[in-house]
């Protein structure tokens, strides 16, 4: 049997709700922050990964997804949404538009060459947020505002933020020499990586996989004793602004990040909840003032944060959050014969298209069988249809709960099925509703308020 590559997923049944859920709340929130959905390719060019993301980081020498496609052009499988964003913000000019910042977002797969264990996957769905054009450090607190109000709206309460900066560049140069000065003498205790990472990218020292234990590590200087006073004060008011936010949250001096292209303000959003594992982080951003110039755009000043949704997913279940996922279904069109069969297709779309939830007989069961598949489906009603009804211009309807049944008239389906089902015309009683030939000879073409049944007359 084919099986799907290490690293993957297939999301589906209930599982699959949840993702929609998790990403209609980032739609929504990202919308009420105005982030605009941005999409870029799924693969770019290797050098834009090379360039972005830091050519000594693990992501870029042990984790991308390359290949040459068959015109001999070297591509990468994206390992991150950032570099993308600010390739497309450089190579369609948005910086030249006067409504700066560019404030985006999006939702979509990345590839990491990565040892596949719970909450770590090669292929990963990550959303994220990217302010481009402003260096204000409003904007560093309001994109953590933002990730931290996303799990908010979502139901997590334990989460933690942890913040760190690194500095300008002034500030890395001086941290990154006495890194030199601190690790030189112990260079051997570390592992071959470790040794080549010392001159040319000390800080990566730092999020070593293999190392990660070492006291070296744990005691190597930390980025906030060596900043200057821009630096430091830059931070000071990063963190006021997240105090007017009410956002609650730790200096956590040991994050670096493991990409390159940070600076200043660096953080990552933690799941206090038992069993999420060593992965216990969310989602993680910082400010990135370079890459744009990196990549041959301007210097431009940006921020960001991405969170994978299998990890959010995953801590959703683990807290126990209870979210409004739709397992039920309002009606189940019930047929024996090929008439009442027409019929049923045609009764399921207008339905539908009146806003109800609708299923039907696919494979040409028994009734009795039908029952247990409406059972199955959580059908909250089910409809009967039978010839002789139908030749009355009736149908038959269950309760599926109470198991009641009574016979209406096909007319008067929508209302009574809104009614019950409290879609619109809840507040509506009894005598209001009146069938729809009754409303069409009233109405005058222009009901407007006063009219119950859900149709607009033009
Ligand atoms: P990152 O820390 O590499 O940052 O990834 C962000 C999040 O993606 C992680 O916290 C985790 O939730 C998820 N993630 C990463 N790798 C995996 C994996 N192998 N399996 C499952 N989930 C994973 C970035 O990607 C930056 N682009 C964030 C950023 C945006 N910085 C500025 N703007």
């Amino acid at each position: 049997m084919i099986q799907k590559p290490k690293g993957c997923n297939d999301i589906y049944g209930r599982e699959a709700k949840i993702w929609k859920y998790v990403e209609s709340i980032i739609d929504a929130t990202m919308e009420k922050y105005n982030y605009n959905y941005i999409r870029t390719p799924i693969f770019e060019s290797t050098e834009l990964f090379h360039r972005g993301i830091g050519e000594s980081t693990d992501i870029v020498t042990k984790e991308t997804y390359d290949f040459v496609d068959r015109g001999g052009r070297k591509m990468t499988l994206r390992p991150e949404g950032t570099a993308g964003v600010c390739r497309s913000y450089v190579e369609n000019k948005m910086y030249g538009d006067p409504n700066q910042p560019v404030k985006v977002y999006y939702n979509g797969t990345m590839y990491r060459y990565e040892r596949p264990q719970s909450g770590r996957d090669r292929e990963l769905t990550q959303f994220g947020m990217e302010v481009l054009g402003s260096d204000d450090p409003f904007t560093d607190a309001e994109v953590i505002s933002l990730a931290v109000n996303i799990y908010k709206m979502l139901g997590l309460k334990e989460i933690k933020v942890n913040i760190n900066t690194l500095g300008d560049k002034e500030s890395r140069d001086m941290y990154r020499s006495a890194l030199i000065d601190y690790f030189k003498p112990h260079i051997e205790e570390l592992c071959e990586d470790c040794q080549t990472r010392l001159e040319k990218n000390p800080l990566r020292i730092l999020d070593c996989k293999v190392d990660s234990d070492n006291e070296l590590l744990k005691n190597a200087p930390k980025t906030i004793d060596y900043l200057n006073d821009f630096s430091r004060e830059r931070f000071e008011q990063v963190k006021d602004y997240l105090d007017i936010l009410q956002i609650k949250y730790e200096v956590n001096p040991n994050i670096v990040r493991g990409l390159d292209y940070y600076n200043h303000t660096v953080f990552e959003i933690e799941a206090n909840v038992k069993g999420f594992g060593a992965n216990n982080v969310l989602g993680g951003g910082g400010r990135y003032n370079h890459l744009c110039s990196e990549i041959g755009g301007p210097e431009t000043p940006c921020i960001g944060f991405a969170s994978g949704i299998g990890r959010l997913v995953m801590a959703l279940e683990l807290e126990e959050v209870k979210l409004p996922i739709v397992e039920d279904i309002d009606l189940f069109l019930m047929y024996v014969n090929e008439d009442e069969k027409k019929y049923a297709l045609y009764l399921a779309q207008e339905l539908r298209m009146s806003g109800f939830i609708v299923d039907t007989e696919y494979t040409g069961r028994s009734l009795k069988a039908q029952f247990k598949q409406a059972d199955r489906l959580h059908a909250k009603y089910v409809a009967i249809l039978n010839s002789e009804d139908l030749d009355n211009n009736e149908i038959k309807i269950r309760d599926n709960k109470t198991k009641e049944e009574e016979i209406i008239s096909l007319d008067a389906l929508i209302y009574y099925l809104d009614e019950k089902l409290n879609t619109g015309a809840s507040d509506v009683t009894e005598d209001e509703i009146y069938s729809w030939e009754e409303h069409e000879e009233n109405c005058d073409g222009d009901c407007g308020e006063s009219c119950h049944c859900g149709h607009h007359h033009e």
